[in-house]
């Protein structure tokens, strides 16, 4: 098959990555694509929120499958575009995508479709922020949890103690011109995030994985877009996967494709455990990023037969997916700063030498220098990906690798997967997600 792939960050790489290892040999194409990807994709530079140029590109190309990684191009239509010229693409509708471009949509959705989530209040003005405050959160027992109700780069969410932190975000969200925001119940437990193929009918959930959402060791510090992650849980419920398909995935489908937007591409599932049962935290209509590093890493069915099979209808056809039965994990390598800035066109070194531990080396924010040498051009510069027998084998393999790497001033957490792996280990306590804003990148 020649397959294009649309975006530029560690998510990408890590399907283009994937896709290099599928038996059946494809073309691989990339737009815009970075440094990792161009070792193993001929690389376009055109832009991936342009509908109009991304069509021209793939059908330039000739390719078989577009499959586009971030959400920004789905929101813009990306995926509509190529539908109309009849050229297959793994991603869904600008309409279905909804469910991640707008919380207020994704909460409706969940309510005609009796799907489990924080109980949540949408405001509309200033004045209803108090009362929905005291609604979800009575008398400030709980974290306030303050959503903006658009795509925010990440940086809509507030989770917080404090009642006048809390109103002032509100405020803030609805300062822009038709401005909401969803306030909403605090979810206590772990989160898991479970991404689900879907054809638009057809649902296969692939493994289960745990993000590092805090900058901080101990999960303290500010949200990022995600620090590092690892899959399998050997924490989580067996019968995990089946309980998010017949509550949250299925139900989700067959609603979406009864309201004439059917949702085709990944759904991905973000999923707390609480005492009372399992939520749904958020849904994104796109891979997540650093998951798919490690929800990649183990499945072993072919991913270039998976991806279109879903742009097609045909996933009902598919045999069922396999899995290997190692752990992987993955750590994130921030340059300075990360995630309230970033730092551009700093020497990354020791890719090479991380790669030679048996690691895989993931390009997340890199560009190439004039002179050829690798540099950072963002705030996640790179994942380390270790694979090993046991979760704890994975993770000492993936820090073996990230010792081997240099970024002046950057840094990663040392704790991913630490509480997750081994016979003896306790189970993950629950994610504190109390006063954090999130950003991401
Ligand atoms: P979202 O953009 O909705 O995924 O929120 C970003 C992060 O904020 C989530 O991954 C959680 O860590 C945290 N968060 C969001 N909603 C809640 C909630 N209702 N209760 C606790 N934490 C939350
Ligand atoms: N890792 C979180 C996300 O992709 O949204």
């Amino acid at each position: 098959m020649k397959i294009l792939v649309i975006g530029s960050g560690g998510r990408e790489h890590a399907l283009v990555a994937r896709l290099a290892r599928d038996p059946q040999a494809h073309v691989l194409h990339s737009a815009p694509g970075n440094p990792g990807i161009a070792e193993q994709a001929e690389t376009h530079p055109v832009d991936a929120n342009d509908p109009a140029a991304v069509c021209a590109l793939a059908r330039s190309l000739g390719v078989d499958l577009v499959v586009i990684g971030p959400e920004a191009p789905l929101v813009a239509g990306v995926a509509d575009a190529l539908r109309a010229a009849q050229i297959p693409v793994f991603g869904p509708s600008a309409d279905a995508a909804r469910l991640e471009g707008s919380k207020s949509f994704a909460k409706d959705v969940m309510a005609a479709a009796q799907i489990p989530t924080a109980a949540w209040v949408t405001c509309t003005s200033p004045d209803q922020l108090p009362a929905a405050l005291e609604a979800t959160n009575p008398g400030g027992e709980n974290p306030y949890v303050v959503k903006a109700d658009g795509l925010a780069a990440g940086k809509g969410v507030v989770v917080t103690k404090d009642l006048a932190a809390a109103l002032a975000h509100g405020e803030a969200c609805l300062s822009a011109p038709g401005g909401s925001v969803v306030i909403e119940e605090y979810l206590d437990g772990p989160e898991v995030s479970l991404f689900c193929v879907s054809d638009g009918k057809t649902v296969l959930p692939l493994a289960p994985a745990q993000d590092y959402k805090r900058a901080l060791d101990g999960n303290d510090g500010p949200n990022t877009g995600g620090m590092g992650a690892y899959s399998p849980l050997p924490w989580a419920p067996a019968e995990l996967t089946e309980q998010v398909l017949d509550s949250v995935a299925r139900p989700l489908i067959a609603e979406m494709a009864r309201r004439g937007t059917p949702f085709s591409g990944l759904l991905y599932c973000g999923l707390a455990l609480t005492r009372r049962g399992l939520r749904v935290v958020e849904f994104n209509a796109r891979f997540g990023d650093p998951e798919t590093q490690v929800v990649l890493e183990r499945l072993t069915s072919p991913l270039g037969e998976l991806l279109h099979a879903a742009a097609t209808g045909a996933l009902a056809d598919l045999p069922s997916l396999t899995w290997s039965d190692d752990a992987a994990v993955t750590v994130v390598l921030a340059s300075p700063g990360y995630p309230a800035t970033s730092t551009s066109d700093l020497p990354v070194r020791g890719v090479k030498e991380a790669a030679a531990t048996g690691c895989r080396i993931i390009h997340a924010g890199t560009k190439t220098g004039p002179g050829g040498e690798l540099l950072t051009a963002g705030g996640r510069v790179l994942c380390v990906v270790g694979t090993g027998k046991t979760v704890a084998d994975a993770r000492a393999s993936a820090y073996r690798g990230v010792a081997a790497i240099e970024i002046p001033g950057g840094h990663n957490r040392s704790d991913i997967a630490a509480l997750a792996g081994g016979p003896t280990s306790a189970p993950l306590p629950p994610q504190r997600n109390e006063d954090s804003g999130s950003g991401r990148e």
